[in-house]
């Protein structure tokens, strides 16, 4: 049988390797990459798969250059204005997970702006990852919980998700990773307990249908056993 395929999370990377590589400004990479991010969305809905996350700016970018962070936010307003009339028109339900406190307030009213207009969509969840970092994130749940004073004996394994940025959303299934790098970068910590991990060295501005393609095939050639024997899983 084939692996049921929910949710897809990306780590987009190598957008500034594949500019040097073309002679270009690394922001240059970072644009592709954004379109790149565009037509992989449209090509994971048409693949019927119901949420996508997509690892935009982590935690820990804000050690990058001053002109590179400023150009990726410009960046993302950009995207945010430009995209918002398509992704409403398509169905899909734009989230944002991350620390957004860090952000200045005209973005965070353009996000919020956008994610109420969405919000009635249902054919594609659509989560991108700003500001965002694994531990962080579950610090952050750490402090709601205790903030709400939820008693000991109700934090178990099924309600504290509901303190992440991602809850009401499964976890992924498959994980790509783009660039040739085997890491995680502090990207989705607790959700990724059991997803399957697929690297590809393919830099993320020419990723493309096809490479989701054979990420997909893989993935579904998988044997996911949740700790159990090969033999109970094919029973
Ligand atoms: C990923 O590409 C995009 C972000 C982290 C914003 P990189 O900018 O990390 O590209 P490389 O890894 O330097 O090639
Ligand atoms: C991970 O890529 C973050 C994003 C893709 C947004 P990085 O390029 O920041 O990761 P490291 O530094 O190589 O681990
Ligand atoms: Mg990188």
């Amino acid at each position: 049988m084939q692996n049921p395929l929910t949710h897809v999370a990306i780590i987009m990377d190598g957008n500034g390797r594949w500019a040097q590589r073309n002679g270009l400004m690394r922001l240059k990479g970072h644009e592709k990459g954004a379109r790149v991010a565009k037509d992989i969305t449209k090509a994971v809905k048409a693949r019927n798969i119901k949420y996508l996350t997509l690892y935009a700016f982590s935690s820990e970018n804000w050690k990058r250059p001053k002109d590179e962070v400023e150009g990726l936010f410009r960046l993302l307003e950009r995207f945010i204005e430009t995209e918002i009339q398509e992704l409403k028109d398509n169905g899909v339900k734009l989230r944002v997970i991350g620390d957004l406190d860090k952000f200045n307030s005209r973005l965070r009213q353009k996000i919020y702006y956008s994610i109420v207009e969405t919000s009635g969509n249902r054919d594609l969840v659509l989560s991108i990852a700003l500001n965002y970092g694994g531990r962080d994130e579950i610090i952050r749940a750490t402090k709601k919980i205790i903030m709400e004073s939820i008693p000991p004996e109700e934090i178990n394994e099924k309600s504290f998700p509901d303190f992440l940025d991602t809850s009401d959303i499964p976890d992924p299934d498959l994980l790509i990773r783009t660039g040739g790098e085997k890491r995680i970068s502090n990207f989705l910590l607790w959700q990724l307990a059991y997803t399957e991990i697929y690297f590809t060295d393919v830099l993320w501005p020419e990723f493309n249908e096809q490479e989701l393609d054979n990420a997909i095939n893989w993935f579904s050639g998988r044997q996911r056993r949740f700790g159990m024997t090969s033999e109970q899983v094919i029973e």
